[in-house]
């Protein structure tokens, strides 16, 4: 690999410990894909997951001086301020402190505290053409897909020792060789919301590993919808970048989105396949009960926010419902007054949290509903279940407590 004066100078420690720390990893990466030069990047988001190898990490960075010189946005851990505040059920001191650790150690590390995983739709949002790092499921597929930049998937490390160093190794997903569909995907399923889109993301196993090229979808997808495809393609698999053809702008055609090439595979994915797997997915709730409602993962847009404040608008929730937002969309609807329209009914909007934190210790043993796998999936390994349905049905269940 061949580095220009300046990263060889860093390399050698000439910019600091931390520095040289983070640019020997991406060199190390570079050297295993036979990247054979670094470029510069000009954005980068760091899926932070308030874990101890995160923290471990990021401290080991900071410790040796580290400052990012492009200022990553950053995942959610937990609301640290409702956590420890207004909750009825606060964390324990050490989940306490360990987020506390991660803010501190973030904040010196010159990061943007969002505290968001869906900044490419409003806070971080890449033009066309534009080399950054991206790391966190729903992310890099909607930078490379939808806008058109260049990321390869990265890991939180790999994502913020690029906001360090300022470069990424070239390989992957940064060279146009490597962008092109592989697997052609006939969507035959009814698309009629967004919901339809987590499920068609979490046919990862049918899809097969590669690029997949989307035909028969809607003439008009909302970024939402886009959203719920990516983080849902990163849970049933590993894709840092999809088609859509007559869409996503580096698919106007069918032979553009394949270079030219045939797909060395075609997949047909109907109803049936959607149906089975919400049936197959969702963990049972007792005679149809459910215990709580929880939304936003990925985070929920300020639209869908309005959404729910609009159906539950002078009503009273039977269970609680989260709703987890970006700081901004929290604002937002506080000066819309949908935060109080929400809160009347009983429901809790939070900013900066994940439902993969320890702050749900209460949940443990419950049975929730939600529209998004990626939701159910991961707080699984915490005790917590989730049934999975469209959002209306979801909103039904949080007013009378019961799946229709
Ligand atoms: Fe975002 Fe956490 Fe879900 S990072 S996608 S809310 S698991």
């Amino acid at each position: 690999m061949i580095l220009n004066e300046e990263q060889q100078a860093m390399l050698d420690g000439k910019y600091g410990e931390g520095a040289a720390y983070a640019m020997k990893i991406q060199v190390g990466i570079g050297e295993c894909f036979d990247a054979p030069r670094m470029v510069p990047i000009t954005r980068a988001h760091v899926a932070l997951s308030n874990q101890a190898g995160d923290l471990w990490f990021a401290e080991k960075l900071l410790n040796a001086g580290a400052k990012c010189r492009i200022p990553p946005t950053v995942n959610p851990g937990f609301c640290i301020g409702h956590f420890t505040g207004s909750c009825a059920h606060p964390v324990s001191e050490e989940d306490a402190e360990h987020m506390r650790r991660t803010n501190a150690a973030y904040r010196g590390l010159g990061a943007v505290l969002s505290y968001n995983c869906t900044p490419y739709i409003a806070s971080n949002v890449p033009n066309f053409g534009e080399v950054c790092a991206f790391s966190e499921s729903s992310a890099t597929p909607y930078v490379n897909s939808v806008w058109g930049a260049r990321s390869n998937r990265e890991s939180a490390n790999s994502a913020l020792c690029a906001a360090v160093t300022g470069y990424v190794p070239e390989y992957g997903l940064l060279l146009d060789e490597n962008r092109k569909g592989n697997i052609l995907v006939h969507v035959e399923a009814n698309m009629k919301s967004d919901y339809e889109y987590h499920l068609l993301g979490m046919m990862g196993a049918k899809i097969g590993e590669g690029i997949p090229v989307f035909t028969g979808l809607p003439a008009h997808i909302s970024p939402e919808a886009l959203r719920n495809l990516g983080a849902q393609l990163n849970t049933s698999g590993a894709y840092g970048m999809y088609h859509i053809v007559g869409f996503t702008p580096e698919a106007p055609t069918l032979e553009a989105a394949f270079g030219g090439k045939k797909p060395q595979r075609e997949v047909v994915i109907t109803d049936k396949d959607l149906k089975e797997f919400e049936e197959l997915f969702s963990d049972k709730a007792e005679n149809g009960k459910v215990d709580f409602a929880m939304f936003g993962c990925p985070h929920f847009t300020l639209k869908e926010t309005l959404y729910i404040a609009k159906q539950i608008e002078g009503k009273k929730l039977a269970i609680p419902m989260y709703i987890l937002v970006s700081s901004d969309a929290a604002e937002m609807a506080r000066r819309m007054g949908a935060y109080d329209i929400l809160t009347a009914a009983g429901a809790e909007l939070l900013s900066d949290s994940c439902p993969d934190q320890p702050c749900w210790h209460y949940l443990k043993g419950k049975v929730g509903i939600t529209e998004s796998p990626k939701c159910a999936y991961y707080p699984r390994r915490r005790g917590i279940n989730f049934m999975i349905r469209d959002l209306d049905t979801c909103i039904e269940a949080a007013l009378t407590g019961e799946v229709k």
